[in-house]
């Protein structure tokens, strides 16, 4: 199957979708790397890593069977990892990038993130009202240093690309300018509920490739990011009834609209015939301008994925987290 690739503002190839491996509260590592093995098999090439996903070390052994069986070479692989919000100190930034590759078994990753924007930590698998006294608003000169480090990893040869996670405008507004290294690409929520159209188009006016998180509504995300105002994006009425039309399931509109649309979606799916058929439905039967538009308009801007367990004290609501009044809150 021979999937369309997106060249990112550094040279690099990167395919026009992949596969997420955060496997929620729901499924085990062993889970989530058995399906990366089959993943590798049906083709795709682009896998979303994580260290806090908690799997890396079992995703690792498939990519080094893979190698080694010859299934797959190291450099037709594109893999993304990420920085968590523990390891923003001075140093921290190189030891979490090398524990990860000691886990992956690579002596390069192709993109490293910084997968939020603050050192806010709080426990894998807390419950939604949760929160850490040391967790503070966004400040320039932490996340700067942060951004120094992800530069040295690049000097260093050890990520081939570097990104952000999680930020707004007035973020990128902020800290762009300063950047020595630009992001390559930048990942962020997107979905038919929550497409983000001023932040996709800031990207990628500035060259960033957006890559789409969540691309099917997550259904199975934690309990904690789950509230009775949530839109499901395979529930659309514009969503349903384009699937309808074309005699698939809903989720695989999402997928065809984000990469009609330019991003990078990276779906999750543990079911053979489901990321199977997610990979192979970017290759046929295209969505039409109407129906993309249709879909454009359908826009709920219903985040799914809200961070409340990142806030700081004295904070009211996770919309501080996202600068929704054009300003950086708490900005320092
Ligand atoms: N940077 C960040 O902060 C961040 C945040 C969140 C996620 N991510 C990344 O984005 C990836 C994707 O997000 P996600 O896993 O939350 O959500 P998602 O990909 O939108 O949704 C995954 C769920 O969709 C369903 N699904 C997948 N393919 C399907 C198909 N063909 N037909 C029907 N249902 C299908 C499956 O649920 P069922 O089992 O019910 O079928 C699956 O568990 C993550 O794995 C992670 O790598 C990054």
């Amino acid at each position: 199957m021979t999937v369309p690739v997106r060249k990112l503002n550094n040279g690099m190839t990167i395919p026009c979708i992949g596969m997420g491996t955060f496997g929620s509260d729901r499924f085990t590592p062993e889970q989530v790397s058995g399906a990366v093995k089959g993943a590798i098999e049906c083709g795709y090439r682009l896998f979303d890593c994580a260290s806090v996903y908690g799997n890396e070390d079992l995703i690792g052994e498939v990519f080094a069977q893979a190698i080694q069986e010859g299934s797959v070479k190291r450099e037709d692989l594109a893999v993304t990892s990420k920085v968590w919000n523990d390891m923003h100190g001075q140093g921290d930034v190189l030891l979490s990038c090398a524990k990860t590759l000691r886990d992956l078994r690579f002596d390069y990753i192709d993109v490293f993130f910084v997968h939020w924007p603050f050192p806010n930590y709080h426990a894998p698998g807390c419950d939604g009202d949760s929160r850490n006294p040391d967790s503070r608003p966004f400040f320039m000169a932490e996340f700067m240093a942060v951004w120094r480090q992800m530069e040295r990893l690049v000097d260093m040869g050890l990520a081939r690309a570097i990104g952000m996670s999680n930020m707004t405008i007035p973020k990128l507004e902020a800290v762009l300018p300063l950047c020595r290294i630009q992001p390559a690409v930048i990942e962020m929520e997107l979905h038919p509920g929550f497409q983000q159209p001023a932040l996709f188009d800031y990207c990628v006016k500035r060259g960033i490739q957006p890559i789409g998180f969540c691309p099917i509504g997550s259904p199975t995300r934690p309990e904690r990011d789950k509230t009775d105002e949530d839109v499901s994006a395979t529930q659309m009425p514009a969503v349903r009834e384009i699937a309808a039309a074309h005699g698939v399931h809903p989720a695989i509109v999402c997928l065809k609209w984000a990469v009609q649309r330019g991003q990078v979606p990276i779906p999750f799916s543990i079911y053979a015939n489901e990321y199977e058929s997610n990979l192979r439905c970017v290759t046929e039967d295209p969505l039409t301008g109407e129906e993309m538009a249709k879909i454009a308009a359908a826009n709920a801007n219903c985040r799914l994925i809200k961070g409340q367990v990142f806030l700081w004290e004295g904070a009211e609501s996770w919309r501080a987290l996202w600068d929704e009044n054009g300003v950086i809150e708490g900005w320092r």
